[in-house]
């Protein structure tokens, strides 16, 4: 028994260091430049890495845009990398090897775990600042956050929808991740904002998963299990355009009022013709640019308020067609 547990011990001694090691090296190897393998690296003052929630996400897009822009601009070594598709694994893995790889500085969506925030705090032990964008993290040790007010912008949308409509109300909600800190901080601002109106109620809260899809099946679950549904409310970039798409397709545009998330180009031609009402607008390709921005002052130690809000606001179809500049900055190709 003795031997076994000896034997338990060493074999979890061997795991631990095996598994620190690989983590050790295999972040140097991705992170680490040197002359030869990265060519403009050699001559970059700086070297930050940017994680979304999900890589090939046309919000995360212009987020990378915007930081590509002021990385070009600034002579900054930018790399960006993440989960493929949400999931905050692989999030906090990427962190972690970006730590290991002693990068300049770290850019980041905050998540609401307590992996993350001990990460952040390895960080900044390491003298690597982390900013989060589009979602804080304020009980970490991240430096800034710039981004949307999360709690304003859903509170907007929810006055939003007590001007836009009149007699009762049944809404139903899509949200991205229920666990996710900026979607919960969405939701509850528009709660709030729809509290004191008793014609207004929230029937039912659905999850996207983050993707179109996700939206569209969550749609469908509503309005079967709710026929009486007259509102959505989508609160990320896609849950609007999924909403959309099942709403056309019940012919039931004239009969429900639909209020989004983001400006993507798909949901601005939803706005055009009239299947959605009114959508939250946030500044991506700001965010992007702006932090990169932050992490040059961090390093330089400047001190900085570690709340920076980027604007929002809710537009309708009379105020499009918008263009980039005024909505700052960024196109999809
Ligand atoms: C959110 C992002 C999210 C995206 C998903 C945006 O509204 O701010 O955090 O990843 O939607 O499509």
């Amino acid at each position: 028994m003795v031997y076994f547990r000896r034997f338990l011990y060493i074999a979890t001694l061997l795991v631990f260091l095996l598994t620190g090691f690989l983590t050790l090296y295999y972040g140097k190897e991705t992170f680490h430049f040197s002359g030869g393998t990265v060519p403009s690296s050699t001559t970059s003052n700086y070297h930050i890495v940017l994680i979304p929630e999900e890589l090939d996400n046309d919000y995360w897009r212009l987020v990378e845009q915007g930081a590509h822009d002021a990385a070009q601009f600034h002579n900054v070594y930018l790399e960006y990398l993440g989960p493929k598709q949400a999931n905050n694994d692989e999030h906090v893995k990427t962190i972690d090897m970006a730590i290991a790889g002693l990068v300049d500085g770290i850019i980041t969506q905050g998540l609401g775990e307590e992996e993350f925030e001990r990460l952040v705090t390895k960080a900044k032990e390491k003298l690597i600042p982390v900013v989060t964008i589009d979602t804080d993290a304020p009980n970490s040790d991240r430096a800034v956050y710039v981004g949307t007010d999360n709690y304003y912008a859903g509170f907007l949308a929810g006055k939003a929808m007590m001007n836009d409509t009149a007699g009762p109300q049944q809404v139903g909600i899509i949200t991205g991740r229920h666990d996710a800190p900026h979607q919960k901080l969405r939701v509850q601002g528009f709660k709030d904002a729809v509290a004191t109106e008793k014609r207004i109620k929230i029937i039912a809260i659905e999850e996207s998963t983050i993707t179109e899809i996700g939206a569209v099946e969550a749609a469908h679950k509503i309005v079967k299990e709710h026929p009486q549904v007259t509102a959505f409310y989508g609160t990320s970039a896609l849950d609007g355009i999924g909403i959309a798409q099942v709403v056309k397709d019940l012919k039931a545009e004239d009969n429900l009022y639909i209020i989004a998330f983001d400006i993507l180009p798909e949901t601005l031609a939803y706005m055009e013709e009239g299947t959605i009402e009114a959508t939250v607008v946030q500044f991506p390709y700001q965010m992007g640019y702006e932090a990169v921005e932050r992490i040059i002052q961090l390093k330089k130690g400047d001190k900085l308020n570690p709340l920076q809000h980027t604007d929002t606001k809710v537009i309708y179809k009379e105020d499009l067609p918008i263009s980039p500049a005024a909505m700052g900055g960024g196109q999809l190709p």
